[in-house]
């Protein structure tokens, strides 16, 4: 038969235990179950180990999905204030780091701890680590099958969260149990992950790795993007963040944030010196100047940056860039001076591929919200099935965003249960 729960919530992070302890504190049995051997790993290891656990600005802007308007009455219903109550109550300071960013003055283990607390005082029954082997349903409601025995619920919370860093447990696990009930997909994807270009390609500016600097990145979805899976981003993105030069590509926040937006064959258009205009300020240099092309350069960029992004767009730019590194300033051409502008404000890349689960943060994609209620999180095919957190199609910037969304569809499907 196996022991029996008002809701069994199947993965203890972040949107897990947010669920299962506010319907437990309403009063129902609630059991929580996890394959990890330590608890919130991810949370463990957000933000540094500070856990960037929400940020100010949240709002529906700032989500990917194919339908951006889902999160908008979670986030109404329990927004950044909401947390920081709840933090406020056991103690836990913070303080803002960058646009909106909050993290903890401490460490993540003290957000780890409030959820548990949370847990405890609703008395939520654990069970970890157990697998859950096999989900039914039947006319009684759900039943597990786990290695710690038959779990039997009236409903069942999917929260095991994307399939980013699988050495840390990730799994396809809610994709999985949410297909096998009949629900639709969007198809999953690594997000806030670095992007990957061909060797060769890549070769010249290897040597860089380590190089950081800020630039303005932008992506054009193609004008053909119609309908269909492809619409869940918007027709243009831009952010003005850092970038990461890398062995293999680019990283930094910059990247990241554009990743989630780019897809296999896309262009990425970078502007390495936003805000200033390059061709003007390397033309009005040029009077009485001793300095080569590649030393002005140096003055506004890291030098090992200057040099070799120099060198490889004379190389690679046609004959207009090539050599002009070396070329003293004084006696450079304006127009060769405003063509290597153009293409520093607008220096465009076709990245081959992405860094993979193993390095992204976060997996876009997920149970297709077209089959949610976004009050309840509640499957409209599959009554007392829900489903929270990264593993609905739901994806937030850099920034706080995924974690805010874990706590604002935790809320959401706790109350739920409780009221159905
Ligand atoms: P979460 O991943 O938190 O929890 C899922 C749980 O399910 C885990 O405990 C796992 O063990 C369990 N599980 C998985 N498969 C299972 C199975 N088959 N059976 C049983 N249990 C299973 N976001 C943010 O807003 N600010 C930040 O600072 C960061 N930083 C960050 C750093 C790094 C390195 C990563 C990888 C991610 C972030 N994120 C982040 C993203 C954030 O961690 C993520 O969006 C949330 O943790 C998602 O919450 P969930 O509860 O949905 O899944």
């Amino acid at each position: 038969m196996g022991e029996r729960f008002d809701a069994a919530v199947v993965g203890a992070g972040a949107a897990g235990m947010m669920t299962a302890a506010v319907a437990a504190q309403r009063g129902l049995r609630v059991v929580l179950v996890d394959h990890a051997e330590r608890l919130a790993e991810k949370i463990r290891i957000s933000g540094g180990g500070r856990c960037n656990f929400t940020n100010l600005g949240a709002s529906p802007a700032q989500f990917l999905s194919r339908n951006p308007d889902f999160c908008r009455s979670a986030l109404r219903a329990y927004g950044p204030g909401d947390f920081l109550d709840l933090l406020r109550t056991h103690r836990v300071s913070w303080h803002e780091k960058h646009r909106g960013q909050l993290f903890c003055d401490d460490s993540s283990e003290s957000v780890i701890r409030v959820l548990r607390r949370e847990c405890e005082a609703g008395g939520v029954h654990w069970r970890m680590p157990c697998t859950v082997r096999d989900v039914g349903r039947d006319a009684d409601g759900f039943r597990l099958d786990t290695d710690a025995g038959p779990i039997r619920a009236a409903r069942l919370v999917l929260a095991t969260g994307g399939m980013a860093i699988p050495q840390l447990g990730a799994t396809d696990f809610s994709l999985r149990i949410a297909r096998q009930f009949g629900l639709r997909i969007v198809e999953p994807r690594p997000a806030l992950v670095p992007l990957t270009f061909d060797a060769d390609l890549w070769r010249p500016y290897a040597a860089l790795a380590g190089v950081s600097l800020e630039v303005r990145l932008s992506h054009q979805a193609p004008a053909a993007e119609g309908g269909g899976q492809r619409a869940r981003r918007p027709a243009c993105a831009e952010f003005l963040e850092d970038l990461l030069f890398t062995h293999r590509g680019l990283s930094g926040p910059g990247i990241l944030q554009i990743s989630s937006h780019w897809r296999p064959g896309d262009p990425i258009r970078i502007d390495l010196a936003p805000g200033r205009d390059m061709g003007s300020a390397l033309v009005a240099a040029k009077s009485g100047s001793r300095q080569t092309v590649a030393a002005a350069l140096a003055q506004s960029w890291p030098r090992r940056l200057a040099e070799a992004w120099l060198g490889t767009a004379g190389e690679t730019g046609g004959g207009d860039l090539a050599g002009l590194g070396g070329l003293r300033l004084a006696d450079a051409p304006d127009r060769r001076l405003r063509a290597l502008a153009e293409r520093i404000h607008g220096w465009t890349l076709w990245p081959t591929g992405t860094a993979g689960y193993k390095k992204a943060e976060v997996m876009s994609g997920g149970v297709d919200t077209a089959e949610l209620d976004q009050r309840s999180m509640e499957s409209r095919r599959c009554p007392g099935l829900h489903v929270v957190g990264e593993a609905v199609d739901v994806t937030g910037w850099l920034g706080g965003y995924n974690f805010q969304w874990a706590w604002s569809s935790g809320v959401a499907c706790g109350r739920a249960l409780v009221a159905g």
